[in-house]
């Protein structure tokens, strides 16, 4: 309970942008060395690093990773681990949506949901696995819980890692998985309507601190922050 951040290496797939940017600093507020992805903007992605380092970030580094490419995968697991000697908490947010009916989904929108979301997510836990010292966060979503049409495939890739997740708690013990849901978040993603990225920030630095009693494996609605914040089991969806 209540880990302390300072100095812990935190690796944030997808950092140049959204929620994955939120989070990178409010890791630094937390006096992290926070390792800031980025896969096409890379003016984000240092703007973002030099934010993280004027919020109080103990350590910054901008690497190029495209979850999509094995070699980019590696490279980044490889770099980070080269610089800073281990990874303490991974943060698999990179992610894409496609906002179709599945009959209106071309074979390459379908591929590409669900390697960024699914098959990136386990990739990148995979490579970081012999590095991880303490914990990795899914950023799920709440359109695997239930039906959303058009987003049929995306809710797909979201289930697949919920699920992931489950099993890696139990493999990785005493090492913690867990899965985070936003609500609408005002991101590219949804046009920039929703909360604000920053309340999902919290949730995640929240539950990499120990803040939350959630069993190893399990999940955070972010709906249902300022319950779980009072440590109510009955907020806890598993
Ligand atoms: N916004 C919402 O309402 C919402 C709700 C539930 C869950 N989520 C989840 O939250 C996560 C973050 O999304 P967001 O809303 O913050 O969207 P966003 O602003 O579009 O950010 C997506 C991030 O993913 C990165 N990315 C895209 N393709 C990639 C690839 N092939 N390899 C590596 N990184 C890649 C992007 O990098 P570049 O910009 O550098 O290309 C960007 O940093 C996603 O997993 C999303 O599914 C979002």
């Amino acid at each position: 309970m209540n880990h302390v951040l300072r100095d812990d290496v935190v690796l944030i797939t997808g950092a140049s942008n959204g929620i994955g940017r939120a989070a990178a600093l409010r890791f630094a507020q937390e006096s992290s060395k926070v390792i800031i992805t980025y896969n096409k903007d890379e003016g984000a992605a240092w703007e973002t690093a030099e934010q993280c380092q004027n919020e109080g970030a103990r350590g910054t580094m901008v690497l190029h990773l495209d979850v999509m490419d094995d070699i980019s995968i590696r490279k980044a697991v490889a770099d980070t681990v080269g610089e800073m000697g281990r990874i303490d908490v991974l943060v698999n947010n990179a992610g894409v949506i496609e906002r179709r009916r599945v009959e209106e989904q071309t074979f390459e929108d379908i591929e590409r949901q669900l390697r960024i979301n699914l098959e990136g997510a386990i990739k990148m836990t995979r490579s970081s696995l012999p590095h991880l010292r303490n914990m990795v966060i899914n950023i799920a979503s709440v359109t695997a819980l239930r039906g959303y049409p058009t987003l049929g495939v995306y809710a797909a890739s979201k289930a697949g890692l919920i699920a992931f997740t489950r099993t890696l708690a139990e493999e990785i013990e005493p090492r913690k998985a867990y899965n985070v849901f936003p609500r609408a978040t005002a991101t590219r993603m949804t046009d920039f309507h929703g909360d604000p990225p920053e309340l999902v920030a919290e949730a995640i630095v929240d539950l990499a601190r120990g803040n939350y009693l959630v069993p190893n494996g399990g999940d955070v609605k972010v709906d249902d922050l300022p319950a779980m914040r009072g440590y109510s089991m009955a907020d806890v969806m598993r």
